[in-house]
């Protein structure tokens, strides 16, 4: 599944961008929230989130790039979230937001630094619908892909395999058509993209190659 990052759109023209995935072979819109605290960038927040929903005809993948996630849970259902994305290091209690998404009636989510091993997750496994690996560290669009991300997603799928979970892998951050195959290939199901679809000349077309990829 391919979730192109609305991070890398035009804001002035974000009806437009929308729809431009609705067309695509997008399974899912990705939606970045930074606070400028947990990252060292702002984007936007809930009332965005909303006119994007207006207008998506795809489910919208929220990655929370704040600290205290918890206390925006239910703001962010309202605002049109479908997945919901917290931070493994901005949660003193995982386990509670991971169970209150879920009961919100949205797929529950946890997002790794790239520093974060994977290993980690070992007993939340069962409460989770997706484990997002930052292949880039979190802040912004645009950056390289950090090559250890392959050894993270390789052991991550041995220990989703073995827990015998419908548990989702997810890449965030560098992710191109010159990395796409190979992360599936470890063991990847959600390829987010930012810069490669946005700044591509044809984005319906590069959305096409990655998920053919
Ligand atoms: C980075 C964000 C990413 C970003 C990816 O902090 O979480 O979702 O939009 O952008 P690219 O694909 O350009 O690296
Ligand atoms: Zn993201």
């Amino acid at each position: 599944m391919i979730a192109p990052s609305i991070l890398s759109a035009d804001f002035a023209n974000l009806e437009r961008d929308v729809r431009m995935l609705n067309a695509s072979d997008a399974a899912w819109i990705h939606v970045d929230i930074m606070d400028g605290v947990f990252v060292p960038n702002l984007s936007f927040g809930l009332p965005v989130t909303e006119a994007i929903k207006r207008h998506a005809e795809k489910p919208l993948d929220v990655h929370l790039m704040i600290v205290q996630p918890e206390r925006y849970l239910e703001d962010f259902k309202k605002a049109g979230a479908d997945v919901l994305t917290v931070h493994y290091e901005a949660s003193t209690h995982l386990h509670r937001s991971l169970q209150q998404i879920r009961a919100l009636g949205m797929k529950a989510g946890v997002a790794l630094n790239p520093h974060t091993p994977v290993d980690l997750l070992a007993d939340v496994l069962g409460d989770l619908d997706l484990v997002c690996l930052m292949s880039v560290n979190p802040g912004f669009g645009g950056q390289a892909f950090i090559p250890q991300t392959f050894k993270k997603v390789e052991r991550l799928r041995r220990m989703i395999d073995d827990a015998g979970t419908p548990t989702l892998i997810e890449i965030d951050g560098g992710v191109g058509l010159q990395n796409a195959a190979d992360l599936k290939k470890a063991g990847a199901n959600v390829l987010v993209a930012g810069n490669a679809v946005f700044k591509a000349n044809d984005p319906v077309a590069t959305i096409r190659q990655l998920n053919e990829a």
